[in-house]
Order: C-alpha cells, then structure tokens, then sequence
C-alpha cells in the first residue's frame, strides 16, 4: 500500500491523517498515511528514511517548510514564491516540492461564494503565512491586493519578489484609506490571542472577513470583525482541509470532495 507521511514538530494534534484517510475511503484510493515527529535538527535524514522505506510522498508542517523547500530537487512555481514547500513527493529517485496552502485557502474563498475576480482584497501579515497565498490570490484576477504590516519594511520586501502592479503595502494604521471586500488574517496574532489593529472603519456590510487560524470558538479577530458588522466572516478549517485535498490531488491525481470532512472537523472541534 502507498505511504505517505506528515513530518512536524510538534505533530500530535495535526489532522492531516484523519483528512487524508477520509479522502482515500471517498475516493476509492488504497493508501497508508500517518505522521511523524521530526526532531529539529533531523527532517532531512527522516525524510530520506522514509523514501527508503518506499514513502511515495509527505505533508510538511511547522518548522520544516522551509527546510523542505531546500531539500528539493525541484519545486513548483507557487513553493518557490511562497519560500516553503508543505507537500513532497518522491518519484524515480528525486524529491518534487510543492506548496498548496494558497491553493487551499483560494479554494476555501470559492466554497464559501467568496467572489475574487474584480475584487479588492486586504492582507494583514507578510510572513510565512501571507507569502505563500499571494499568487494563488493574483491567479483569481482581483483587481488589487494591499499587504498590511506591523513592520512595513517585510510587506515591502515581500511584494518585491512578485513584481505585480495589483500588490501594494501599507502600515495598519494606514488601512482605513480604502475600502475591501476581502480581509484576510495572516498574522499570527490570533495564536496569541490578540488582534491585528486595523480600524474598525473597514468593516461594512459588505465585507468577507477570513482568518487563516481556526479553533473552537471564533478567534478574536473574526469575533471582533463580526461585530463591527461583517457580511461574513470565515475561519481557516476550510483552508486546511483544503491544502489537504489540493497535496491529494498531487499525489493521486484525483480531487476529494472537501465538505464532509469539513463538517466532521468542525463537529469534533466542538466536543474538544
Ligand atoms: P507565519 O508563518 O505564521 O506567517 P511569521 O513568518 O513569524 O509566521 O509571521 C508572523 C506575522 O504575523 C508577521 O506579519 C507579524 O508581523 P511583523 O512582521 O510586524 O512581526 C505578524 N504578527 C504577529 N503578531 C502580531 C500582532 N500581535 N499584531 C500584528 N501583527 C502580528
């Protein structure tokens, strides 16, 4: 049976063996997947380990996307603008590196009727997070793209690298110049509890709010967006099942369907 992995640390409350088992028993696929702590310094010799004993492919989560994105022989477009490869595969002796959380997070806006194309979008945070969406978000064709930042001078080193007129930056406090349709959280203020401070005047009725964190309750962000009045406000549980389906589709050429699984995690969510 083909194996595949999730490689992380910490890697105990990662869902990806429960979403990735769910999209084989849809789809009909045989396959193993399980997941596996890595300890700091020892992603590359786990992951050559696991090519050893026949893994056909892995996820990557925190802290080795970086990592991963190195020890590619190749990598997508999308994993090199992103700066980290979260999906890997292993074929013929060389290692494939790919990067699907934009993809995962554009889809996640599409299944929720979120409209893109012609649309101005907010981003907050220039790291990790927020790189690895802009060009999956560009390939929808809105019409502009602020990145807002804490520290401007990552916003504004970050757009360099696109080189896209629909990308600019500004400072938080600038925020308010303009109007949105779409804010996305990709801070990771909300893992700390606290809010990225955009001002409230933002948020109308007609503005989508999206978090890429998601948890039991609302994060303070989405909480804060809904009330200040927010036509809609989304958490990133989508966004995950959906990387998931899109490295699926990767590895097994098939596209799972997302929903049910998005609806079971949100049931257990709220049990926990
Ligand atoms: P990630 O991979 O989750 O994006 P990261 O690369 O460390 O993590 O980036 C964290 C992002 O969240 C940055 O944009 C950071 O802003 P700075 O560049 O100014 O540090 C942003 N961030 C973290 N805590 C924040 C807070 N309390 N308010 C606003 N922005 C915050």
């Amino acid at each position: 049976m083909d194996k595949y992995l999730v490689f992380g640390n910490p890697i105990k409350q990662s869902r990806s063996p429960y979403i990735h088992q769910s999209f084989a028993t849809t789809t009909n696929q045989e396959l193993n997947y399980q997941s596996q702590l890595a300890e700091p310094d020892e992603f590359a010799t786990a992951v050559l380990q696991f090519i050893a004993n026949g893994g056909k492919g892995a996820n990557v989560t925190a802290p080795f996307k970086e990592q991963a994105l190195v020890l590619s022989d190749e990598v997508t477009e999308r994993a090199r603008l992103a700066g980290a490869v979260n999906t890997l595969t292993f074929d013929n002796g060389k290692i494939y590196g790919d990067n699907t959380d934009g993809e995962g997070l554009v889809q996640d806006l599409l299944r929720n009727k979120v409209q893109l194309a012609n649309s101005n979008i907010l981003l907050l945070g220039a790291g990790g997070a927020a790189k690895g969406v802009i060009l999956p978000l560009l390939a929808q064709h809105p019409s502009s793209i602020v990145i807002a930042n804490r520290t401007l001078s990552k916003a504004q080193a970050l757009i360099e690298q696109f080189n896209d007129s629909r990308l600019s930056v500004c400072g938080f406090e600038q925020t308010s110049a303009k109007t949105y349709d779409l804010i996305i959280n990709a801070t990771s203020a909300s893992l700390s509890g606290k809010l990225p401070t955009i001002s409230s005047s933002l948020i109308t009725e007609n503005t989508v709010c999206y978090d890429m964190v998601y948890g039991k309750a609302l994060t303070p962000f989405l909480a804060w967006a809904k009330a200040q009045g927010a036509s809609k406000v989304i958490d990133g549980l989508g966004m995950l099942v959906g990387q998931a389906a899109e490295s699926f589709r990767v590895w097994r050429g098939v596209k799972p369907e997302v929903e049910t699984v998005i609806e079971q995690l949100q049931a257990t969510l709220a049990q926990e």
